[in-house]
């Protein structure tokens, strides 16, 4: 079976990994250190704060840039469901907002209202597949109305909006180094700001507070990297452009085999982290590529306010946000892929499609 992802750590970093653990130095050390600086100019902004994962790095940017309990943060209703727990982590309170089917992201006009109606304290603007949101008029529109932009970029490592590279545009942003990211350690997040408060703030929170050891001036926990990790990020931050570049071939190609006979979820500036088509009964295609031998996933196959946990909590109406989580089918198109690989994935979509 062709897999969806393919973790890949290369032999330079596990042989690095081997040495950093026979060394003695495991926590936020000078490889956590290099990683915060190296990922940081790679998205042009200024800080970079590594974290533990995409989770605590959303939690640390919401916080940094002052969400409080009973504040709102608008989101999206389609995107995995850390997104959401960050803001209730915070004792905040997620607001929806619909989504464009054509990308999957929150719908421009839609949130624009929402930021001058529901007096957010937030938006967190979630950059879903690969697919840049354009950010442009809507960091304009919360500056002029003293709402912080947090983007959470989980699966957007490259892409860029129209106001520049995705987790420079915001007031902060969140990555997620998981295992199947495009910039994958396994485990790993990064909060990035232009704002050196934000960052101040931000590095106080990942570490109890504590401004010298043991002295502790601000609330915080303990998100810290490890070194490991920041050893294994360089080397995967080393291999972002080529990965990137090759996801976009792999996607020309599958694009090329479906056609125009069922819509993409994936913009042309997409950096391709998910290759998702919108098909009507997808089971039957689930079932067709499984007899093939290609791997397939849907990401999502519930919108976040009708996960069981929310327990109807959340009961506002979002028909493309749940149209989506109806009809979304994820090929795969990583850079593993070997090209008779991606034929066979191409032919599959092909002899279904007719
Ligand atoms: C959109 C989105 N946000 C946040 C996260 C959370 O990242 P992590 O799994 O590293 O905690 C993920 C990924 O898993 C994600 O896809």
């Amino acid at each position: 079976m062709i897999p969806i992802a393919v973790p890949y750590i290369s032999d330079a970093a596990i042989d690095e990994v081997e040495a950093i653990l026979r060394s003695g130095r495991l926590s936020a050390g000078p490889r956590v250190a290099a990683f915060e600086t190296a990922w940081a100019s790679r998205v042009g902004c200024r800080w970079g704060i590594a974290t533990t994962n995409g989770t605590t790095a959303l939690v640390a940017a919401l916080y940094s840039v002052g969400v409080r309990p009973g504040d709102r943060v608008l989101t999206s209703p389609f995107t995995f469901i850390a997104s959401v727990n960050s803001i209730l982590a915070l004792g905040a309170e997620p607001v929806f907002c619909d989504v464009d089917l054509d990308s999957g992201n929150m719908q421009a006009d839609l949130v624009a209202e929402l930021v001058e109606t529901v007096n957010p304290k937030a938006v967190l603007a979630v950059h879903l597949y690969g697919n840049p949101m354009q950010l442009r008029a809507l960091r304009a529109l919360c500056r002029a109305q003293g709402v912080k932009l947090v983007e959470d970029c989980a699966q957007a490592h490259g892409a860029v909006t129209d106001a520049g590279p995705a987790g420079s545009v915001g007031d902060a942003a969140a990555f997620s180094f998981y295992a199947t990211k495009n910039l994958a350690v396994g485990e790993g997040g990064m909060v990035t700001t232009h704002h050196a408060e934000i960052a101040e703030r931000c590095a106080l929170f990942v570490n109890h507070g504590s401004s010298t050891r043991y002295h502790h001036v601000a609330f915080g926990l303990n998100f810290r990297m490890m070194e490991i990790q920041g050893a294994i990020g360089l080397h995967a931050l080393a291999a972002l452009e080529e990965g990137n570049r090759q996801r976009a071939l792999n996607a020309r190609y599958l694009l090329d085999a479906v056609g125009t006979r069922v819509p993409v979820v994936n913009t042309p500036d997409s950096v391709f982290h998910q290759f998702t088509l919108r098909i009507d009964q997808r089971e039957h295609l689930a079932d067709w590529l499984t007899r093939r031998g290609v791997g397939h996933g849907i990401y999502y196959p519930a919108i976040v306010p009708d996960q069981p946990v929310f327990a109807r909590r959340f009961r506002g109406d979002y028909p493309h946000a749940r149209a989506l989580a109806h009809e979304v089918l994820s090929v795969p198109i990583h850079p593993r892929l070997s090209e008779s690989e991606r034929e066979q994935v191409a032919r599959a979509l092909r002899t279904f499609l007719g």
